[in-house]
């Protein structure tokens, strides 16, 4: 990689293509998201190697959750087995772990052994590695609309953002959607008013650390002018 490169902050990355990916080789569905779960866990490596300090995974959408029983079921089994192994490690190596959405849109045992998961994490870090998942941003928008009615006493920007799944965190810099659609797909709506946005054709677990990079460097090169001139 160059040097000098501008780095994000905080980078989001929605992980399209996973299935096409199983697809292409005749394989299962589920064969493509194990592939695009050991991807995930390599790109946060070397997102934190980067010097990144926030990196969203967008890994189950509330309207995914209307997919076929088996491919949920399929994404279940996966977070049951690897979720904490996966936690023990990314926190063995210095990060911190959030999760963003609705753990309560999934079946208790699913979420249980998220809960679980995040007791293991420490609070902050240098790096932290947020999952989006049973996430929805207009779920998200709704809710902190409900909280602040709730509260009384108006909305200001700042405080609408702290009613967010996300309070805390800053913006996302950069959105990468992999898997060659070229939409938002109901992610981080309200975060990403100013994110830079870069697409792939590239698959989720065809999205290599290489790949990771080039979209790195092509942020690096964008002039960022949020509505100045
Ligand atoms: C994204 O891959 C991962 C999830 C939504 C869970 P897809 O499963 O959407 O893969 P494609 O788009 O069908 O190839
Ligand atoms: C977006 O992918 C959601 C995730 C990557 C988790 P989808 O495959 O669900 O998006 P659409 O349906 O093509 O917009
Ligand atoms: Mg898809």
């Amino acid at each position: 990689m160059e040097d000098n490169l501008k780095i994000p902050e905080h980078v989001g990355i929605i992980m399209d293509g996973n299935g096409r990916w199983a697809s292409k080789r005749l394989l299962p569905r589920s064969a493509g998201h194990r592939a695009g779960m050991k991807r995930m866990v390599a790109l946060a490596e070397r997102a934190k190697e980067l010097g990144i300090r926030y990196l969203t995974v967008y890994a189950l959408s509330t309207e995914n959750l209307s997919r076929p029983q088996e491919e949920l079921d399929g994404l279940y089994d996966l977070i049951k087995k690897y979720f904490t192994s996966n936690v023990r490690k990314l926190v063995k190596g210095g990060a911190a772990l959030k999760v963003i959405g609705d753990l309560s849109l999934l079946p208790d045992d699913v979420s249980a052994v998220i809960r679980n998961g995040l007791k293991r994490s420490p609070d902050s870090a240098e790096f932290t590695f947020i999952i989006a998942i049973g996430y929805g941003a207009r779920s998200e928008i709704v809710h902190a609309a409900n909280d602040a009615a709730a509260l009384g006493g108006g909305v200001t920007e700042e405080r609408f953002s702290s009613l967010l799944y996300t309070a805390g965190i800053p913006d996302p810099d950069l959105i990468i959607r992999t898997g060659g659609e070229v939409r938002l797909s109901n992610f981080l709506l309200w975060q990403a008013a100013y994110a830079e946005l870069y697409f792939t054709d590239a698959l989720f677990p065809e999205f290599t650390d290489k790949k990771f990079e080039k979209a790195i460097s092509e942020y690096s090169s964008r002039v960022r002018r949020f509505g100045k001139v």
